[in-house]
């Protein structure tokens, strides 16, 4: 459990194919009870016009584009991104040290730089697909591995699964950032996520940030399915 003050611990997932409607979706969200997260889709489509429109709204901004190149690049990309103004971004701790180190010095002369987050494996990759590319240890083992890898190279955190939050808690200390998706209030459907967990068990289990996107941009009344949750947040973080 995660006694730190951490502001809103949602990130709704804009997923949204048009600036126009993820601009009209975020007209209904309210920035002192929730963080926004702009994917590749989006950002492909409306380029940082949109993530700035989003920061002038009040909205901290998740820019989840998952850069992976040679350490120059990513280091670049991250300057380029930090200067949008934007919250938290993040790269693949698969992209190794060096790229991790390059772009967590690119954000050291920034005013208000923000939080630099790895992902460790794609949960969308299972025993298989790993063996395939030549990882021989098992998934669990692999992020944690990764997430070490992120910690030591001095990022603020991870992605993760909530199923893994509790080991990598352990593993990466208290301060260590994990972010999980894969969120799903026990009365909403479970859409095309094959593990979910509820709001109150991934805080329980020591995630940090619960991502959060169909059930919310897909409810009836977003506000009122966000405030739920956020009420099941505190009440599984003892507040
Ligand atoms: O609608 P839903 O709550 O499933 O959206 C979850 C968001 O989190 C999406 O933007 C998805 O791309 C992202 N995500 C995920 N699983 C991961 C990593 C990211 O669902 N392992």
């Amino acid at each position: 459990m995660n006694s730190r003050d951490l502001g809103p611990r949602v990130i709704v997932a804009l997923d949204y194919a048009t600036g126009a409607e993820a601009l009209a979706f975020a007209q209904r969200l309210d920035p002192k009870r929730c963080r926004v997260k702009v994917g590749k889709e989006l950002f492909t489509v409306t380029g940082p016009a949109l993530v700035e429109q989003l920061v002038g709204r009040g909205f901290d901004v998740f820019l989840d584009l998952k850069y992976h190149d040679i350490p120059n690049t990513v280091a670049a990309a991250c300057k380029a991104a930090a200067g949008l103004g934007v919250w938290m971004i993040n790269v693949h701790a698969s992209g190794g040290r060096t790229m991790m180190q390059a772009a967590r010095e690119a954000l050291a002369g920034q005013t208000r730089p923000p939080k630099l987050i790895a992902v460790t494996v794609l949960t969308s990759l299972g025993a298989e697909d790993l063996h395939e590319t030549g990882q021989t240890e098992e998934p669990a083992v692999l992020v944690e591995r990764l997430a070490r890898l992120a910690a030591s190279s001095g990022l603020d955190g991870v992605v993760c699964s909530a199923q893994e939050a509790q080991r990598l808690r352990q593993a990466c200390g208290p301060d260590f950032c994990l972010v999980t998706p894969g969120i799903r209030p026990s009365d909403s459907a479970q859409d095309d996520q094959k593990r979910v967990v509820t709001p109150q068990m991934a805080i329980t289990g020591g995630a940090d940030y619960l991502v959060v996107g169909r059930p919310i941009t897909k409810a009836a009344d977003p506000l009122s399915v966000l405030d739920r949750i956020n009420a099941d947040i505190a009440l599984a973080a003892g507040r």
